[in-house]
């Protein structure tokens, strides 16, 4: 499937604030390709793709993840920006024909990243946090900076923010985002 195509697929199926989000991941995620002189077809497809499971309630995507078989344990069931992310890296196999697993561990990672992160993976996490049309929050205008000088840096920074969020919210805590955060802030 060309990209094309799967755009104006996701055009149909994202409300019109998600798309919006997914076309400037998509074009963020490719400067950051020119930069680190990566495949940019590769980080246009994974930054377009990356939110294709984010429509519905996060009630929702769990029972389509039931209905496809995806595991989710107890903790993942917790953590629910994690379940459109597993969602998503199914259907951009079942439904936009992606088979490239660069691709799709990049859209599996997007929302906690792991340690020792693929080269894309970097990009796409954090593409989605540093798209233009992401509202000002503390420490974005110096990740923005980093996303292009000093990229393991970045993650750190962006893993860290997550986690000060995810404290605040008191949310529960996401443990792969903590191994992130451990693995960079030693690199
Ligand atoms: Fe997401
Ligand atoms: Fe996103």
């Amino acid at each position: 499937m060309d990209l094309e195509t799967i755009n104006k697929k996701l055009e149909k199926k994202l409300k019109p604030e998600r798309y919006r989000h997914t076309q400037g991941v998509m074009y963020t995620a490719a400067s950051m390709a020119m930069r680190y002189g990566y495949d940019i077809q590769e980080a246009l497809t994974a930054g377009l793709l990356h939110d294709c499971g984010k429509f519905g309630t996060p009630k929702e995507q769990a029972r389509l993840c039931k209905k496809y078989g995806i595991t989710l344990s107890d903790a993942e069931m917790e953590v629910l920006p994690l379940i459109h992310a597993k969602l998503g890296a199914y259907l951009a196999k079942a439904e936009y024909e992606v088979e490239n697993e660069r691709i799709l561990n990049a859209i599996l990672y997007h929302t906690t990243g792991r340690p020792d992160m693929t080269m894309l993976e970097k990009i796409v996490y954090l593409a989605d946090y540093i798209e233009p049309g992401r509202k000002m929050i503390p420490g974005l205008s110096e990740i923005r900076t980093l996303a292009f000088t000093d990229i393991d840096q970045a993650v750190c920074l962006c893993a860290k923010n997550t986690l000060a969020y995810l404290k605040w919210q008191a949310r529960p805590v996401d443990t792969m985002t903590a191994k992130t955060y451990e693995f960079y802030s030693n690199k």
